[in-house]
């Protein structure tokens, strides 16, 4: 039988604790103190001070975590069988302790010997390098993924399993490639591990099939970076004060790599919530055109109980709005897979199944349960009054009827948020720009004697 994906988490906090590192806990995906982001996106954002050259107040060089992660630029790609917004990231840290020789061999071996996984579906990307700013291609790198594959008597070549990408692939910093980085920005190259699926390649996406390919072949699995350096001008890298290793590794890709099935929402850790979406609609999973939808009703509500759980509520700026986007988002496909029928208490279950997923003390919230079925419940019933009448709103217009002051009346009239009329739109083949729906807002907010066009009015009835 399968690992769970409970029991893949705690083998792999056990593997690293017996390499030395000092487990703890998830920080916060709403975190205090730092400015310069609404949600904890990756494993590596509540690092950045260690991995800067600040000792760990533990004084411990080696940690391993299992971080709650929300990425909401991320929202538009959820609705294929991998994206989601909210997810967990097994990271291993070296603050200056070990290197590329430990780290790669340590997560190679974690994979093959642990998991299992079959070393024969497993590829490796590693960093071409960047002349223009000065940071080397990673051959060292690929010569131990050689190493490595050879001890599994695999002979592992460039262009067959080990695959060099430049800086949009292989390269890792909070904002991107380095010539997007600001100055002052820890970043490196990185090597990442992708599983191999038994699916043919889709050619739309490129004549040749890669680890990197769209095509879904290949599922990235594991992410090795090497925090090594940071920029300091326009075009200019200096090495960090200590080499470090920023390791992280989706748990649900992960686990969709031991079932052997590409789909994460097939893991134990979405199959549930789908399963309360069959039930609530009617519509199976399989049959084909409902699956993005069910995948993003059953994202949307996990990543809202654990922003609740964090103290999130509706509202209409920064992280509350990005709730009230995710439950509304999640009301409209609701609606559509019900064929406008649905149920407010049906929210209130998958709430509750996302928290039995994970057991209660995975949470913050002892009360957490209740909390988010009241708060989903509350947001659900007041947006599913107007939904009806903004989607027959929809219905009654000609696409050429369609313009930026209709997206704002749906905001305005019937709390319809902005990115969920374009999407609605966007199925009619009607584009109406976030520029020309603000310069609505902001004519609205002149009319009111309001202040300001950017953060979200109060209209959707917070
Ligand atoms: N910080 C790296 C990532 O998020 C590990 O992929």
């Amino acid at each position: 039988m399968s690992l769970s994906s409970n029991e893949i988490r705690e083998k792999y906090i056990n593997y690293f604790k017996e390499k030395g590192h000092e487990m703890v806990p998830s920080a916060p995906l709403v975190l205090q103190n730092d400015p310069t982001t609404l949600f904890t996106g990756s494993g590596m954002q509540p690092m950045i001070k260690y991995l800067l050259g600040e000792r760990y107040p533990s004084g411990s060089s080696r940690i391993v975590d299992s971080q709650k992660c929300f990425r909401a630029v991320d929202i538009d790609e959820v609705g294929n069988n991998r994206h989601t917004t909210f997810f967990e990231m097994l990271g291993n840290w070296s603050f200056g302790d070990y290197w590329k020789e430990e780290q790669l061999r340590w997560i190679f071996e974690f994979l093959v010997d642990e998991l299992k996984l079959d070393p024969k579906k497993l590829f490796v990307t590693v960093f071409e390098g960047d002349e223009k700013n000065g940071i080397a291609k990673d051959t060292e790198s690929a010569e131990i993924w050689e190493r490595l594959f050879k001890e599994k008597d695999i002979e592992a070549k460039v262009g067959e399993r080990i695959f060099y990408y430049g800086v949009e692939k292989n390269w890792w910093s909070r904002a991107g490639s380095p010539d997007v980085m600001p100055i002052g920005e820890p970043g490196g190259p990185d090597s990442e591990i992708f599983y191999e699926f038994d699916i043919e390649h889709d050619p739309k996406f490129g004549e040749k099939c890669h680890p990197n390919c769209d095509c879904g072949k290949y599922l990235e699995i594991a992410n090795s970076v090497f925090m090594q350096f940071k920029k300091v001008g326009e075009g200019k890298f200096e090495k960090l004060p200590q080499q470090n290793v920023d390791f992280g590794g989706g748990l649900e890709r992960i686990a969709a790599a031991v079932n052997d099935n590409a789909d994460v929402f097939t893991t134990d850790l979405y199959a549930p919530l789908i399963q309360v979406i069959e039930d609530a609609t009617g519509v199976k999973y399989v049959e084909s055109g409902n699956k993005g939808k069910m995948q993003i009703v059953a994202d949307h509500l996990k990543a809202a109980t654990f922003l609740i759980d964090e103290g999130v509520i509706p509202t209409n700026k920064t992280q509350g709005y990005l709730l009230r986007r995710l439950i509304r988002r999640s009301v409209v496909k609701m609606y559509e897979l019900g064929d406008g029928l649905y149920k407010v208490e049906d929210f209130g279950v998958l709430c509750g199944k996302v928290v039995d997923i994970y057991g209660v003390s995975f949470f913050r919230n002892p009360n957490i349960k209740e909390l988010a079925r009241e708060v989903v419940e509350g947001e659900v019933g007041k947006f599913g009054k107007s939904l009806e009448k903004g989607w027959k709103e929809i219905e009654k217009k000609e696409p050429s009827e369609i313009d930026a002051a209709f997206a704002f009346d749906l905001y305005q009239t019937h709390g319809f948020p902005f990115e969920i009329t374009r999407e609605i739109l966007a199925e009619k083949d009607v584009v109406i720009s976030e520029e020309a729906f603000k310069a609505e807002m902001e004519k609205h907010s002149n009319l009111s004697r309001s202040t300001s066009a950017d953060t979200f009015k109060d209209s959707l009835g917070s």
